[in-house]
């Protein structure tokens, strides 16, 4: 995700990407191995006209820079964005914000003490498609949803040092690392749900290999999720969703072509224009844009991150008590 965010940055004109710090040499010695699931992650990077770092404490001391983007492991977003806040730095940090509501709430504090910005990497808050929908649906054109169904499938992670991604005291599992980008979109949409049911099934070892949840709001809709790592490797990764209005159903399928169509009901289906970039490209922009100064529109609170490491955990603790959690 380092390589995501560093192309992002440098397309970002309000930028200049000055240092990267990584403990893993061939990393930052040789800047030519990267594995993961995002495209373009495996390509050398030059990273010549950096100053590199294993040892992050140092870059905060040097003071070379004003922002960071935190793209490590979840078990270390607490204590790593907390540095960079008592340092002075404004923090990008990657979702999911924690593991729990009580390291949240510190980074939080962490984060108002400092006077800087702290964003978490919601980016699907930024994604050009899922924001359209959510305009289509604030714009109350369609009518009311009736349903909404969300989906992300892959298989699991197997680039993380040391497994971390397979050790739920320091990803989450699935639940945390993958399906929170659904729950926190729910939230997005529709507010935090008064409850939410969840199955799952178990990972070997322990944790969840997928998630099916079910958020209950006062409303009648039917709000539903997906997450899942039990996918075959070949498979690859795909995010989707189907929300139906009285008057419309909007789809999205990113392995489709179109992927988006907006469908009225008694119309021809079309593709609504949406915004140029992707969710990183557009998040980065935000986060640059608060940290110059700019009024930039409310996308997403720290305590609307917070909520959603706390749907996710109820989610998980749902699969695990097979019952409701009311919130
Ligand atoms: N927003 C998204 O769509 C998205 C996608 C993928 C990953 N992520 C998130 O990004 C984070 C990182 O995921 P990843 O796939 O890049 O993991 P990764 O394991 O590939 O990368 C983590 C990097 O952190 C480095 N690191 C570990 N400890 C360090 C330390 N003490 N100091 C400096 N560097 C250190 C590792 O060497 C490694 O290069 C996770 O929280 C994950 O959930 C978000």
């Amino acid at each position: 995700m380092g390589r995501m965010h560093y192309a992002n940055w440098g397309k970002c004109a309000q930028a200049k990407v000055v240092a990267i710090c990584d403990t893993d040499p061939d990393i930052i010695e040789n800047s030519k191995k990267a594995g993961g699931n995002i495209e373009g992650a495996d390509q050398a990077v030059d990273f010549d006209a950096l100053t590199l770092y294993a040892d992050y404490d140092k870059m905060l001391a040097d003071k070379l820079v004003d922002a960071v983007s935190i793209t490590l492991p979840t078990f270390l977003h607490e204590s790593f964005s907390i540095k960079a806040l008592e340092a002075g730095v404004h923090v990008l940090c990657e979702k999911p914000m924690a593991l729990d509501l009580a390291s949240c709430d510190r980074m939080i504090a962490a984060a108002d003490k400092s006077g800087k910005v702290l964003q978490i990497g919601h980016c699907i808050r930024f994604w050009p498609e899922y924001v359209k929908a959510k305009e289509i649906i604030d714009s109350g054109e369609y009518g009311k949803v009736v349903s909404a169904t969300f989906q992300r499938l892959g298989s699991a992670p197997t680039w993380g040092a040391e497994d971390w991604f397979a050790k739920d005291d320091r990803s989450g599992g699935v639940a945390l690392d993958l399906h929170i980008h659904d729950s926190d979109y729910v939230q997005h949409l529709f507010g935090m749900p008064k409850g939410v049911q969840s199955f799952g099934s178990p990972a070997s070892g322990k944790g969840l290999k997928c998630v099916v949840s079910r958020y209950a709001y006062d409303d009648d809709k039917l709000v539903t999720a997906e997450g899942s790592w039990a996918m075959s490797p070949s498979f690859g990764f795909e995010m989707s969703f189907n929300i139906v209005m009285e008057k419309a159903t909007i789809v999205y399928d990113c392995s489709r072509s179109p992927a988006f169509r907006l469908c009225p009901v008694g119309g021809d289906a079309l593709t609504p224009d949406v915004l140029k970039g992707d969710g990183y490209s557009l998040e980065i922009e935000h986060f640059a844009g608060l940290v110059s100064g700019q009024i930039m529109p409310e996308v997403l609170t720290l305590q609307q991150s917070a909520d959603s490491i706390r749907l996710v955990n109820a989610e998980i603790e749902s699969v695990q008590k097979q019952k409701e959690i009311r919130l």
